[in-house]
């Protein structure tokens, strides 16, 4: 049976969203589209209607869809600061949650959403969906096989440009009560590849940060350096001052036996992959076409959609479960709290949240 979806949120990345139902038809049906901005929900009705025959109800306000239409699982869209709230009344009315990222914009919130979902037995996901590119799929496959030996450090460099038009069209967006800075809103996707790529462990995190260029209360560079717990070194270099345009989104990994560099503008280029012994699946990785994106969210989230409906289906957890998509969230937050404290923070434990930051703790003098 199809699992029916609620897309709650019709900004701009719910096209995403969208595209997914279209091209997972098969196994799922947009059966509901919730904005209080009704005009976009009913654009995104029709975009449905058009692509596959059927037209999902339209509500403004998703406490009604949640009592009104019979729906299985909330994909929650909306500026980050409220994806917390919604997604823990979605879990709350039996909803399996796929979430987008950050999943939420503190510690505590993130933790409560995974506890509740496990409490009530509802399948929670992450919108990372760069974890789905072919090329990182494969090497995550290299890592899984032993083939890089000994990990040593790896890189993340989100070297892409935000201009303050960007920044207006949704006011929300660079506030610390609604979004965080690059870190948090372009960096998550990079930074959760390199946590992932380097044994998935974090244990400290260093950062400095700092608002130079855009008009916003958070930060729009930042540079970080995480120490593993399995001893690699993982550094990252992010911002959304690069000018004059995007210029690449690059994930690196370095082993004792094997590198690999994946880049273009959003991570589906192989630029090296180089390991002491050849394997089969270098044959597939030489044929990747390598293609960039149209946009740099990629077209990653049709693959995340399946790979959640069938975690739903089978009981199983998603790739990106919540457990998973918290990782990348307490490095951006550990980040945050290095930078206003001056100190290294531990990442277990860590309790912190993007309401603990002001513009003066980013301000460059
Ligand atoms: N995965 C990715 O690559 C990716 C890319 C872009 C954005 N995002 C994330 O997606 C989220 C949305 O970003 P965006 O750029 O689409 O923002 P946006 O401002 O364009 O859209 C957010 C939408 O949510 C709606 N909304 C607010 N409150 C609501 C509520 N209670 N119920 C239903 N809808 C509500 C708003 O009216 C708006 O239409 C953010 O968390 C962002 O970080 C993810």
């Amino acid at each position: 049976m199809k699992l029916r979806f609620g897309l709650i949120g019709c900004g701009r990345i719910s096209k995403n969203h969208i595209a997914a139902a279209v091209a997972n038809r098969d196994i799922m049906e947009l059966a509901a589209v919730c904005d209080p901005v009704t005009e976009r929900a009913e654009k995104k009705a029709e975009d449905c209607l058009v692509a596959t025959g059927k037209r999902p109800a339209v509500f403004a306000d998703y406490h009604k869809m949640l009592k009104e239409a019979e729906v299985d699982c909330c994909s929650v869209a909306t500026e980050s600061g409220y994806h917390a709230h919604i997604a823990l009344d979605c879990i709350r009315s039996g909803k399996h949650t796929l979430v987008e990222k950050p999943m939420a914009l503190s510690t505590k919130d993130a933790e409560e959403m995974i506890s509740e979902a496990k409490a009530k037995g509802i399948t929670l996901g992450v919108c990372h969906q760069n974890r789905f590119n072919a090329p990182v799929q494969q090497l995550h496959m290299a890592l899984e096989n032993g083939r890089f030996g000994k990990l040593i450090s790896g890189s993340a460099r989100i070297l892409w440009n935000r201009t303050m038009p960007y920044y207006q069209q949704a006011p929300w967006r660079g506030t610390w009560a609604q979004d965080g800075g690059t870190l948090m809103n372009q960096c998550i996707h990079g930074i959760d590849l390199l946590q992932w790529s380097l044994g998935g462990e974090p244990d400290t995190v260093m950062a400095m940060t700092g608002n130079y260029l855009r008009d916003i209360e958070a930060e729009d560079f930042g540079a970080i350096l995480i120490r593993f717990k399995n001893g690699a070194v993982g550094t990252v270099e992010g911002t959304a001052c690069i000018y004059p345009k995007n210029l690449e989104e690059t994930l690196s990994v370095s082993g004792a036996t094997g590198t690999a560099v994946i880049g273009g503008l959003a991570v589906n280029h192989v630029e090296t992959w180089d390991f002491a012994s050849p394997a089969p699946q270098d044959t597939e990785v030489a044929k990747l076409a390598g293609t960039d994106p149209k946009d740099v969210y990629g077209s990653g989230h049709n693959a995340l959609y399946r790979n959640f409906i069938t975690a739903v289906n089978t009981h199983t957890e998603p790739l990106v479960s919540g457990t998973e998509g918290i990782k990348g969230l307490k490095i951006v937050l550990a980040a945050y709290k290095s930078q206003k404290t001056g100190l290294p923070a531990k990442y277990d434990g860590l309790e912190f949240s993007t309401t603990e930051m002001t513009q003066n703790d980013v301000k460059v003098k």
